[in-house]
């Protein structure tokens, strides 16, 4: 019986087979339990020497049962190691971290800007009304203004009263949606996307700009002058010349158009120094007929307005020479200006 189990409990090779043999041979039923029970029936001479001979065999067989579980759970312990093994020394996966667009970069830092200046944001819709992206700005429907500026129509459905829709072609609507909200004296600026029909190196169907409106009692071309001087310096954090240029919009009189002096060297456009031009914005005095039709009266208030190019101001600044680039989406590029990790 002793052989039997010793060497049987040497060859198991799992925890349950283990088990098993400890029941059969000491559990309650278990063949040395079994004997044992028997003890009573025998004589107290066979009883003094059977007895410790027996408990001698359940001493052994549950010490060599215990020796081999400590055994075979050791075993099972290194196998889970040797599978789970990991190395810490490997170098971690870097976690690539998303980013905000450089549009969206220079969009929030030209408005802290102006901002900083007094000028509050003021925001409209995309698709607007032709009145408001033309007619209130004193382009009415034969002007030739509509057919340069490649506009976007919205489709209308047969029996659609709506007045018909565009895609705004530039901020300017957003004029007129301030000073009907809010009248005069009004100080805002009104970042945003406009669309037209145009597609090369420097245009894409959709763009941003920012308008900027200042109406009160006596303002001037000299305010603009300076307002836009002042912007330029903190945005390049260089003095920025301007050039003002004579130009001609239907919502401003009198309009220009405004350069900030640059250079191309070596392929790189630098601003801020340099004999080079580079148009960045129109603006003007805002045309009576256009407060007119927001309602405030232009026998007593007068003000500048301006729209700028804000994809063409972050080319400007990060030396970027295809506008396309910046709504390809492409990581590599992205990373490579160091607009993504
Ligand atoms: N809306 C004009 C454009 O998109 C820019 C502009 C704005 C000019 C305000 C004058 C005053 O070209």
């Amino acid at each position: 019986l002793r052989d039997k189990y010793l060497a049987a409990i040497a060859d198991a090779s799992d925890e349950a087979s283990l088990e098993n043999l400890r029941v059969q041979a000491v559990g309650k039923k278990g063949e040395i339990s079994l004997k044992m029970r028997e003890l009573g029936k025998m004589t107290p001479e066979e009883r003094q020497t059977a007895g410790p001979k027996l408990n001698a065999l359940k001493d052994e067989i549950n010490s060599a049962l215990s020796a081999k579980k400590e055994a075979l759970g050791d075993a099972a312990l290194n196998e889970r190691l040797r599978a789970e093994w990991l190395d810490v020394t490997l170098p971690g996966r870097p976690k690539r971290v998303g980013s905000i667009h450089p549009v969206s970069q220079v969009m929030e830092e030209v408005t802290a800007i102006f901002a900083d200046m007094g000028f509050a944001v003021a925001e409209g819709p995309q698709v607007e009304t032709d009145w408001y992206n033309f007619d209130a700005l004193n382009i009415p429907g034969h002007h030739p203004a509509r057919a340069e500026m490649d506009t976007f129509y919205m489709h209308r459905a047969e029996g659609d009263n709506r007045p018909p829709h565009v895609l705004r072609t530039h901020t300017s609507p957003v004029q007129i949606r301030s000073m009907q909200d809010q009248g005069a004296p009004i100080r805002v600026i009104a970042p945003g996307r406009v669309y037209r029909a145009d597609y090369d190196q420097t245009h894409t169907p959709m763009f941003h700009q920012i308008e900027g409106l200042a109406i009160d009692r006596d303002i001037s071309m000299a305010n603009l002058k300076w307002v836009l001087e002042e912007f330029f310096t903190a945005y390049f954090g260089t003095k920025v010349k301007t050039r003002f240029r004579a130009s001609h919009f239907p919502f401003t009189e009198p309009s220009a158009e405004v350069d900030i002096q640059c250079s191309w060297e070596g392929g790189t456009l630098k601003v801020g120094e340099g004999d080079g031009w580079l148009e960045v914005l129109g603006s003007g005095m805002v045309h009576p007929k256009v407060l007119e039709a927001a309602k405030v009266d232009p026998a007593e208030w007068q003000g500048f307005a301006f729209g700028m190019g804000i994809d063409r101001i972050a080319m400007l600044k990060y030396g970027i020479p295809d506008l396309r680039a910046f709504f390809d989406s492409d990581l590599r590029w992205l990373r490579h200006y160091g607009f993504a990790a």
